[in-house]
């Protein structure tokens, strides 16, 4: 059993209730390799703000839970080589399907899960939560549950539609299972293509798609039947459309790629929102600068000479969500 306390992280808690206090939202960032994590630490720490790296199932699969953890525990260390003195760094499970698998990341030094089990029927859902519950908190590590379910495509994470968290059902959940945090639905999806072209208005000028407005309402609601209590937003890529064309530009073909306008994401940190989830976003951001980098410099082998740029460019990226968008610039001095 190793205690996340030992390893210099966090538990969501006090973050969270800062958060909704101050109308600003966290951002969580998945991670799977050194560059991204060097990039998100790189750009807390400049900003001073407090940050989630969250592992998903597939990051475990892709590079190894333990590699992972360790990696998470060299970057609070980084943090303060880089000088900033108290960093606020969380080690989240991203979408844990099962207690076994929550319960070994309690035991392994994650300070936060996440148990996903949305697409359960209502009352699993609370049994499996509550059970979780039950065994994180023993440790002082916070949970994340959902309810009500996104849509979207990706390799551990699907479900054809999405279905709107029923406002009427936020108080007996978060009553009976104890959890820290909701993510709910309200619209936003995971991946590229958050919205199907036949779902969207098409700018006459740009000719790009304009997706419809995520449920403030639903959210509002929420909110009033839950006041203060931390919500949590999956699915928050806004896919930037100068990646999108970068990409496009040098050999890619991501026709259509549409995420959450900022504007949205801006409106929603201001309110119980208080963990925004980004994850396509870096891979647009990395994917683009290492295409280009090849279009432009073909006689290039060495990755230091990519996957430098790809960072300095996903770090650019996670600035400008911590400043420009969620607001948490500066909040973890
Ligand atoms: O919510 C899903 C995250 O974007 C993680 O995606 O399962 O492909 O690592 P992944
Ligand atoms: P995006 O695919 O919109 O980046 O969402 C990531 C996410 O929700 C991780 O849990
Ligand atoms: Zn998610």
């Amino acid at each position: 059993m190793v205690s996340f306390k030992d390893l210099g992280l966090v538990n969501t808690r006090e973050m969270f209730a800062k958060a909704v206090k101050g109308g600003y939202a966290i951002p969580a960032f998945n991670f799977n390799n050194m560059e991204q994590l060097q990039a998100i630490i790189q750009a807390a720490a400049e900003k001073r703000s407090p940050v989630i790296l969250q592992v998903s199932k597939g990051a475990r699969n892709y590079a190894n839970q333990t590699l992972l953890r360790y990696m998470a525990q060299g970057a609070v260390e980084y943090a303060k080589e880089l000088g900033w003195e108290h960093p606020q760094i969380v080690l989240h499970l991203d979408h844990g399907d099962t207690f076994e698998l929550c319960k070994s990341c309690v035991d392994f030094g994650f300070s936060s899960v996440m148990i996903d089990g949305s697409s359960l029927p209502y009352e699993d859902n609370i049994a499996l939560t509550r059970k979780v519950v039950d065994y994180a908190h023993r440790y002082d590590v916070t949970v994340e549950a959902e309810l009500g379910v996104l849509a979207g495509v990706e390799e551990e994470v699907s479900s054809e539609e999405s279905h709107y968290t029923k406002p009427e059902e936020v108080i007996d959940f978060s009553t009976r299972t104890g959890c820290d945090s909701l993510a709910i639905s309200i619209g936003t999806s995971h991946g590229a293509y958050k919205f199907k072209p036949e779902q969207c208005k098409r700018d006459p000028q740009t000719g790009r798609l304009v997706p419809p407005p995520l449920a403030f309402d639903v959210l509002h609601e929420i909110e009033k039947k839950l006041p203060g209590f931390p919500i949590v937003l999956h699915g928050s890529s806004s896919v930037p459309q100068e990646y999108v064309d970068m990409i496009n530009e040098y050999g890619g073909n991501l026709p259509d790629a549409v995420g959450i306008p900022e504007e949205q994401l801006r409106e929603a940190a201001k309110s119980a929102v208080c963990k925004i989830n980004i994850d396509s976003d870096s891979r647009l951001a990395m994917t683009a600068m290492i295409r280009k980098v090849f279009h432009d410099h073909q006689e290039v082998f060495d990755p230091r000479k990519y996957l430098g740029p790809a960072r300095d460019e996903m770090k650019k990226l996670y600035e400008h969500k911590i400043v420009d968008v969620l607001g948490s610039d500066g909040k973890a001095e």
